[in-house]
């Protein structure tokens, strides 16, 4: 069984749960999404960092491209896991992938730490921005800057290994 584990990352957090879900499935190939030359496998699976409720932009276009394949699905967020906006990147991504006839296996996600830059750029707005207070989302920051830790990494292992059943 051919296996592709492939991610988008501009900081790093979605990568190190692909690789980590790379180690405990063995013997699939590990790639960017920008070197992957073509889809000749049985089963793909994307990781994604969060933008807008839904994949980033160059998952997106990757995502646009699977068709009729197994496929499985894990990304990163800077906003809280257990939530209702984490529920609704899980609907949106979905999507993406059923729209083009794949066979979903299941779905992965965990906190990822905010950049700097992103931080910076939402704290020059105002206090009635749409994704909470000043100091909630100072405390949503300061929550996700750990991730993902040792326990992501070992739960994203331990998911996969039982979808894919290696
Ligand atoms: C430009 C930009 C926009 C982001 N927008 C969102 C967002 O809308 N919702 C969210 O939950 N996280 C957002 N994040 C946070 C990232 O999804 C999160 O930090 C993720 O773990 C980054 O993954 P990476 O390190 O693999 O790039 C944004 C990050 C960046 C850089």
């Amino acid at each position: 069984m051919k296996i592709l584990i492939t991610y988008s990352s501009v900081t790093g957090n979605t990568k190190k749960v692909a690789k980590a879900i790379a180690e405990e499935l063995k013997d699939c190939d590990f790639l960017d999404i920008k070197d992957v030359k073509n889809l000749d496998y049985d089963i793909i699976i994307v990781g994604t960092w969060i933008r807008r409720t839904t994949a980033d932009p160059k998952a997106m276009e990757f995502i646009d491209k699977i068709k009729g394949k197994k496929v499985a699905f894990f990304f990163t967020l800077g906003a809280y896991p257990n939530s209702e906006y984490a529920d609704r990147c899980i609907k949106n991504i979905t999507e993406l992938f059923l729209k083009n006839n794949n066979s979903l296996l299941g779905n992965f996600h965990c906190h990822g730490a905010v950049s700097p830059s992103v931080i910076e750029r939402a704290m020059k707005r105002s206090q009635d921005d749409p994704h909470g207070s000043i100091e909630k989302r100072m405390e949503r920051w300061k929550h996700a800057s750990t991730h993902p830790d040792e326990n992501d990494l070992s739960n994203a292992k331990r998911y996969f290994k039982e979808i894919i059943g290696r």
